[in-house]
């Protein structure tokens, strides 16, 4: 395939293909769609690098081929070099595409050397991202709900996008790190969107023949009151026999268009959207009435289970929204068919730069479960910051509610909300797209070394960087994350933001608001008193060791002290600093590190694509107004709140 007009190439620049493209190839790779997308990429890599295409029997530098091999799945593959040749088999046409794209990462090290067999398979069945756009633009959400890259991919001028090639080239670069799943509409689904199930499944029907040749399967979020506001019928109780009916009918039809359609994701009884509660049912009822209805067809439905009261009063302090998830779901155990997933945020509140992971995972061990983490940076700087979240995804991936070393596995499935639009680099801040690429390669491995990943994304992204380009990116993300939370909300407390779009400080935004968000900070100190025994209880929603650990301010990791504890700002952190000297200092570090990054980002001018580096020299500018607002926000209000003075003597105002 071309790099497609103005579409950004991503980690697919033409050059990545160098290596297989100048080789001598040949594909057995049967018929279907990925098998096609298998075909195609190495006619075209070979057409571009003087490669060839061999036929069967021929001598070959590179063969791919069917194998029945124990366990591969669809999607495993086995990669080997011996005597000259490198070999991938796969079971099934998704593993040979996946082998390809291995390939393709490896380079010219793919046809180097000897290598013993080893099998690839990826450790989670689901990796899928949601997009959270909507087909008519919102009057207050715009077109994509916090998106920050632009329009939509799928949907202009309200209905499907007529050209399909962005798709096409997103299915593609989606394939390349490992994505099998996307849901094409917001969670959050209005009078508009909700028609797609029906009457304008037409339009899902385009979209998703565009992704299959990549190995996506296409899901729809649908509304929990499709039966009354579709259907006509006077209720949407899941166990009304009528509904069950309906449900049954509209997934038919569904899967007459569409007839590997992934599933249903469902945002019910939350914000404002409708759920089983409104008719006394559990949510275990809710999902299950849409999973009798996808199960003939092999489809999943994946229930959020971000339900919580966001009406709360400011005043009563009996109520943790940290603790609602948990609360909701976990008397469900064992109640949720077999195709009914629960889509679990990866934390407890709603993707702050830094949350503990939520009690839930673990917690419903004969429940299905697919950990849910935010791409799109509504809470990390909105794609205007860099802010590379791979080292906190596998912080997230690496926990184990027992407390032991990664054993067994946290989930079945991790979604991502995605991060990217119709923006030309995809992503908004063109560093936002190792984010995408991130994501997907742990999803596919949960147990990879994000830095290593990193490197992936840059060798693909930058074929034949030099080693300053290299160190160069690296140190502009490596430490990103780490940067952001350093001048935004201190020691885990969270949110601080401006109400409503969540960009930039406002430190009592949400203080006295009905959201369920508050940091208690008063003149002696500050943080949420979340232990069991003198807080929420929040804290022995863990099983041990965690629930010991989060319980006691002695015990509590420093990053997570405020969001487990009220301390005062005088406390002794593990790191020797006071609450009060370690919010000062790691703001004016924060801004410092954000000003270094620019500054380095400068000096990489010379060997970065003109438009690239200069969307992101733009975006660092703003990085750096933003977080000197966030630096003197909180400190300043920290002064005067606590009236203790920076021990260094900073200005703070
Ligand atoms: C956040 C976000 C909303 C979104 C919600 C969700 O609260 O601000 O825009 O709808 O999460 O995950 O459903």
């Amino acid at each position: 395939m071309t790099d497609p007009g103005d579409i950004d190439a991503a980690w697919l620049p033409s050059a990545a293909f160098r290596a297989v493209g100048s080789r001598r190839v040949l594909v057995r790779a049967g018929e279907g769609p990925q098998a096609g997308t298998v075909h195609s990429e190495l006619a075209e890599a070979c057409a571009r690098f003087g490669g060839r295409v061999v036929p069967d029997g021929a001598d070959a530098d590179l063969v791919l081929a069917p194998a029945d091999v124990d366990g591969l799945g669809d999607e495993g593959f086995t990669f080997e070099r011996r005597g000259g040749t490198t070999t991938v088999t796969a079971s099934g046409q998704r593993g040979l595409l996946y082998g390809l794209f291995h390939v393709v990462r490896l380079g010219e090290d793919a046809f180097t050397g000897e290598r013993a067999r080893e099998v690839h398979r990826p450790a989670l069945a689901t990796r899928m991202l949601d997009h959270w756009d909507n087909v008519a633009v919102h009057p207050v959400m715009g077109q994509v709900e916090r998106g920050y890259a632009g329009g939509s991919l799928f949907w202009a001028d309200g209905r499907a996008r007529g050209d399909l090639d962005r798709v096409r080239a997103y299915g593609r670069l989606l394939a390349a790190c490992g994505i099998n799943a996307v849901a094409v509409n917001n969670v959050n689904v209005h009078a508009t969107e909700a028609h797609l199930l029906t009457d304008r499944i037409g339009e899902v029907a385009a979209i998703a023949d565009v992704l299959r040749p990549y190995g996506i399967r296409t899901h729809l979020s649908v509304t929990f009151a499709a039966p009354v506001v579709l259907g006509g019928l006077p209720t949407a109780d899941p166990l009304d026999e009528a509904v069950r009916t309906w449900w049954a009918e509209a997934t038919r039809r569904v899967y007459e268009a569409i007839g590997d359609f992934g599933g249903y994701v469902v945002k019910a009884d939350s914000e404002g959207q409708p759920g089983p509660f409104a008719y006394g049912r559990s949510h275990a009822d809710g999902a299950n009435l849409l999973a009798a209805a996808l199960e003939p067809y092999g489809g999943t439905v994946h229930w959020r289970a971000f339900v919580y009261d966001h009406r709360q009063d400011w005043r009563d302090r009996s109520t943790d929204r940290a603790r609602a998830a948990y609360d909701h779901f976990t008397p469900l155990d064992g109640r949720f068919a077999p195709n009914a997933v629960l889509q679990v945020k990866h934390g407890p509140m709603d993707f702050q730069v830094r949350e503990p992971v939520s009690p839930l995972i673990g917690a419903m061990p004969r429940t299905r479960l697919a950990v849910e983490v935010q791409a799109t940076q509504e809470y990390t700087g909105q794609q205007r910051h860099v802010c590379w979240l791979g080292p906190m995804w596998s912080e997230a991936l690496r926990f184990r509610p027992d407390g032991s070393v990664s054993a067994g596995r946290l989930a079945d499935g991790l979604v991502a909300v995605s991060n990217a639009g119709d923006d030309p680099f995809w992503t908004g801040h063109p560093l936002a797209q190792a984010n995408l690429y991130t994501f997907g390669r742990l999803a596919w491995d949960p147990a990879a070394d994000p830095r290593a990943v990193l490197d992936e994304w840059i060798a693909l992204t930058h074929p034949g960087a030099p080693e300053r380009l290299v160190d160069g990116l690296h140190a502009v993300l490596d430490g990103s994350w780490s940067t952001y939370e350093k001048y935004t909300a201190p020691l885990g407390v969270g949110f601080m933001v401006q109400p409503g779009h969540h960009y930039g400080p406002s430190v009592d935004g949400y203080e006295y608001s009905p959201w369920g968000t508050y940091h208690f900070a008063d003149r002696d100190g500050v943080g949420v008193d979340r232990s069991a025994a003198t807080g929420t209880g929040y804290a022995a929603q863990y099983a041990k060791p965690w629930s010991e650990v989060y319980e006691s301010p002695e015990t509590c990791p420093d990053e997570l002290l405020l969001f487990f504890h009220h301390v005062s700002y005088g406390h002794v952190l593990h790191s020797g600093k006071t609450v009060i000297q370690h919010i000062y200092d790691t703001h004016f570090e924060g801004v410092e590190e954000a000003e270094e990054a620019r500054r380095v980002w400068e000096g990489l001018a010379d060997l970065v694509e003109p438009a690239r580096h200069a969307r992101v020299a733009e975006r660092f500018e703003e990085q750096v107004r933003c977080a000197r607002e966030w630096r003197d926000q909180v400190n300043s209000y920290f002064l005067r709140k606590s009236g203790v003075p920076d021990g260094r003597g900073r200005t703070v105002y």
